[in-house]
């Protein structure tokens, strides 16, 4: 996909990831970008900064959703592409026990890294596939395809948003429909800088916001489904494929080495 002269909506869109898509979008020559947040203030600013507009948004609420898409639709036209990169980290409160997280802390994650993608696609459907055309871009992590020492919400709710992707791709690939999974490592953001410096997934270091926007259109350029900013996730899955317990055991040692 090319982005000259799309409509375009974002996610998770008031900083971060979401910003410098947003700002990417606009860039390639994007026809309109719609910045959503549950941040409205940071929205609204980056929606400024693109001359686009902005929604107050949670993507873990279905009827939230289904209004923005509906709004749009009805304002703006079909979107072109939905790029759902809304999410949360919430780390285990004790690292010693893997089933330490909160109920809120899973019902948040899950709400939020999986469900945000799917109340999406649910909105997104009828019109995509009338129009045999669409495009779902989701950012998942590479913790959704090898693991995140210290946290089991997000280990495992990025797996699950993997496996929607994968269902998704393959149920409407015969209606037109393309789906991309962008599965960084750690970005320098937020969420990344909030974390403990000894977290393996920093082991490989932050990229900038720039490489990982430049990463994204080279991806749907190729209208590839695994966009891997960092290329060596690539060789970690092959090691997980090849031989998984010989894997496991190297992120015991990665975990044992944060002295966690
Ligand atoms: N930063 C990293 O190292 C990294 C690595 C891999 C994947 N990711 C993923 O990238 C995406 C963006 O993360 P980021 O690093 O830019 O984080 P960030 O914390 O800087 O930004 C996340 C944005 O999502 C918004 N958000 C949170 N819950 C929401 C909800 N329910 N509805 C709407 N918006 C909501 C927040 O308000 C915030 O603006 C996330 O899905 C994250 O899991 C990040």
């Amino acid at each position: 996909m090319q982005l000259s002269g799309k409509i375009v909506v974002v996610t998770g869109a008031a900083q971060g990831i979401g910003r410098a898509l947003c700002e990417r979008f606009h860039a390639e020559g994007a026809a309109k970008v719609i910045a959503a947040d549950l941040n409205i203030d940071g929205a609204a600013e980056t929606a400024d900064r693109v001359g686009g507009s902005a929604f107050a948004c949670d993507v873990s609420q279905a009827d939230e959703v289904a209004a923005m898409v509906e709004k749009v639709q009805a304002d703006v036209g079909v979107i072109d592409l939905y790029a759902s990169n809304a999410g949360v980290l919430a780390r285990d409160p004790d690292f010693k026990d893997a089933s330490s997280a909160s109920e809120e802390d899973w019902a948040r994650s899950w709400g939020v890294n999986v469900m945000g993608h799917v109340h999406a696609v649910r909105a997104l459907l009828p019109a995509w596939r009338e129009r045999r055309e669409g495009y779902f871009l989701a950012t998942v992590s590479a913790a959704g395809l090898l693991s995140q020492v210290g946290s089991a919400t997000y280990s495992t709710t990025k797996h699950a948003a993997l496996g929607f992707c994968e269902h998704l791709a393959i149920t409407h690939k015969d209606d037109g429909i393309k789906v991309s999974a962008l599965c960084p490592q750690g970005v320098d953001t937020a969420m990344a800088r909030g974390a403990d410096a000894r977290t393996p997934a920093l082991l490989d270091g932050l990229l900038s916001l720039e490489t990982v926007a430049e990463s994204v259109v080279q991806g749907l350029a190729a209208e590839q489904f695994l966009i891997l900013p960092h290329p060596q996730v690539a060789q970690y899955m092959l090691n997980k494929a090849t031989n998984y317990d010989r894997w496991l055991g190297g992120m015991v040692k990665l975990r044992r080495a944060t002295g966690w």
